[in-house]
């Protein structure tokens, strides 16, 4: 079966009597035939069988996103499905389906209802995903204790061990691959492992005892895609991992808004707060009252509030079963007084739930503490799930973490609340079901340099092409005071000022944070940009950028007739060419530009921001200086 307008192609075949699929883009073989199947508790679903059934059909549809970086999305491609069932024995019966897009492909297996009286163990998915050619692969590794925060590395598939999706290839011909999964419910995570030469296995996380995925009589595991780029910009421009999903469920609530925000939060990482009750807690009254005050000066309307309630230490982060309460505040802090004090200014709180991954304890505050928020005129969660095992037992990437994630989701929707996850289950594009889950962590954030060595300037120009194709991150871009002065000794950003700007449009999440301390922004010229630039986008193209070393996307602003450019590079300075062909030929802009002033890089003058206009229209080409670690952000505003 080929994609609508030939670009990809799969292959099925039964060899053996055991199901095989490969994959081409044009003439060149991706994926060479490649096992199918799985291994259940007493039988090998993996073989003997015969094709009964072929169904090939057409969709051809374009949906509207209820927020997002691109308002229209055609969702396009071309399905086969295979029914299969086994010679003999039980005769167990198995579906494959099969889609191919134009930017990728993808395929899932359907379990259904059949006449065997056990329960399903999946004991092994026996997937593979055998690489024609080696490639050089930007990874983060699985089974680790910090989950998903790890720097990513860069090394041949051929060297991979076990590792997390998204995983992003570029092949020896230059094909940008992503590999990854939609639609995860109900079923376990899928890491993949090198298990010899450039194959690439399912290796499915599994429970504590061992099982991967048990269910009671039917299952339909995640699609395992493959988006397929020729430049490393397609991938991003790719929707295939949204298509996969389910239409949206839950229409357009009020609730579910796209905003900025500040918070009580990055003093608490650099030191100058703590999270727990002490003379130098963050979430006091008047702490609270100071921030809400500021929020509103500064024309803003939300506000995330980290450590108001009881039960955090100063060992709040150990792996231990900590015992938050999610309805009780801190003797110094009165939720529904500052409540009332925000809505008095027009600042509406951000809830915030740390469950320290203790489950037990959370599952039984969970409808009292969201009935509060709800009570109070609360309309958002952040959820954070610190621990390296969900109850100290269950990975949260197995089957228990991705059904405690989706159930929080709904349960969330029944309380009219919008969530924002931390350390959670990866995105496999929820959003488009359930546009109440608005962005979640899932990498290496932006805390890791308060708190650590950092993360080194490529990492900012790793994620958008690896993390973020599976959804929107929360990075909490923003920290304007790169050198972190108020912070420890040592820890400071590995970027520039200009950087952190361009993040906005180079990132893109639905709600983003302005992190940073208040008095870092008071008085401060190019914070004129943060105050300007929207979470809410009507268009998104990448228009260059290469793996780890640079990247320039621009979007269209979904309120006015405004675009916004942000582009970022690693250590490396660099000079860029930027043909403005994106604008409206008919229209002329005035190009307010925040850039890298001149000899600034992460170490000299990072914090040197150089603002200047310019008079530009579509016909025109901008030249780009960024410093090393260093971005330019630009709104072209319609004149
Ligand atoms: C880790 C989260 O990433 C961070 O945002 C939060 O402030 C702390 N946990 C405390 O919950």
């Amino acid at each position: 079966m080929t994609s609508p307008e030939g670009k990809n192609k799969i292959q099925f075949e039964l060899v053996d009597s055991a199901p095989k699929y490969s994959v081409r883009h044009g003439k060149t073989e991706v994926i060479t035939p490649s096992d199918m199947g799985f291994l259940l508790k007493d039988s090998d679903l993996s073989k003997n069988f015969e094709i009964t059934k072929v169904n090939n059909s057409s969709f051809d549809e374009t949906w509207e996103q209820v927020w997002g970086e691109k308002k229209k999305i055609r969702n396009h491609y071309n399905q086969m499905v295979v029914q299969l069932q086994q010679k003999s024995g039980e005769k167990r019966k198995l579906e494959i389906q099969f889609r191919a897009y134009d930017d990728g492909i993808a395929f899932r297996y359907v379990y259904p209802k059949q006449n065997t009286k056990d329960s399903i163990f999946i004991m092994d998915e026996k997937t593979t995903f055998n690489l024609k050619e080696d490639g050089k692969a930007w990874w983060i590794p699985a089974y680790r204790e910090n989950r998903y925060e790890y720097l990513y590395q860069n090394s041949p598939v051929s060297t991979l061990d076990t590792v997390h999706t998204p995983l992003t290839i570029e092949s020896n011909s230059g094909l940008k691959l992503s590999f990854h999964e939609a639609n995860l419910i109900d079923f376990a995570s899928m890491t993949l492992v090198n298990t010899t030469g450039t194959q690439l296995k399912s290796d499915l996380v599994p429970w504590s005892d061992g099982v991967k995925v048990r269910v009671n009589d039917t299952f339909t595991s995640s699609w395992r895609t493959i988006q397929i780029g020729e430049k490393a910009g397609d991938l991003i421009d790719s929707y295939l991992i949204l298509n996969l999903n389910d239409p949206n469920k839950m229409g357009k609530p009020d609730y579910v808004k796209s905003y900025k925000y500040f918070g009580i939060w990055w003093g608490m990482h650099i030191g100058k707060y703590s999270f727990w009750e002490s003379d130098i807690h963050g979430a006091s009254t008047k702490n609270a009252k100071e921030y809400i005050d500021f929020t509103a000066k500064e024309g803003f309307n939300h506000l995330l509030i980290e450590g108001w309630n009881k039960g955090w230490t100063p060992a709040w982060y150990e792996n231990h079963m900590h015992m938050f309460s999610f309805t009780k505040s801190t003797d110094d802090f009165d939720l529904e007084k500052v409540v009332e004090y925000g809505k008095s200014k027009g600042v509406e709180l951000i809830g915030y739930h740390e469950t320290g991954s203790n489950l037990i304890n959370y599952m039984k505050q969970i409808d009292e503490g969201f009935a509060l928020y709800k009570k109070l005129g609360i309309h958002t969660v952040k959820i954070g799930h610190v621990g390296s095992k969900l109850n100290m037992k269950e990975s949260h990437h197995g089957q228990f973490g991705v059904n405690y994630f989706r159930y929080v989701l709904k349960k969330a929707a029944e309380y009219d609340l919008a969530v924002f996850y931390h350390e959670p289950i990866k995105d496999t594009g929820e959003r488009r079901t359930y546009p109440n889950m608005l962005e979640r962590e899932a990498a290496r954030g932006q805390e890791y340099n308060a708190w650590s060595e950092g993360n080194p300037p490529s990492h900012v120009v790793i994620l958008p092409f690896t993390r973020m194709l599976s959804g929107p991150m929360e990075y909490t871009p923003g920290v304007l005071d790169v050198e972190i002065k108020q912070g420890f000794p040592g820890r400071r950003i590995h970027g520039t000022t200009a950087q952190q700007l361009a993040m906005y449009v180079t990132f893109y999440s639905p709600i983003q944070m302005l992190a940073d301390l208040p008095e870092n922004y008071e008085g401060v010229p190019c914070y004129q940009f943060l105050k300007e630039v929207p979470t809410n986008w009507a268009d998104t193209k990448v228009i260059n950028g290469e793996i780890g070393e640079y990247i320039t996307t621009v979007r269209k602003d979904e309120n006015s007739a405004d675009w916004y450019l942000g582009s970022m590079t690693n250590e490396k300075a660099r000079d860029l060419v930027i043909f403005l062909s994106f604008l409206d030929k008919e229209a002329t802009y005035e190009a307010q530009i925040y850039a890298d002033a001149a000899g600034t890089d992460q170490t000299h003058n990072p914090q040197s921001v150089a603002i200047t206009k310019k008079t530009v229209k579509a016909s025109d080409i901008m030249q780009l200086h960024l410093g090393g670690a260093g971005g330019t952000a630009i709104r072209f505003k319609k004149i």
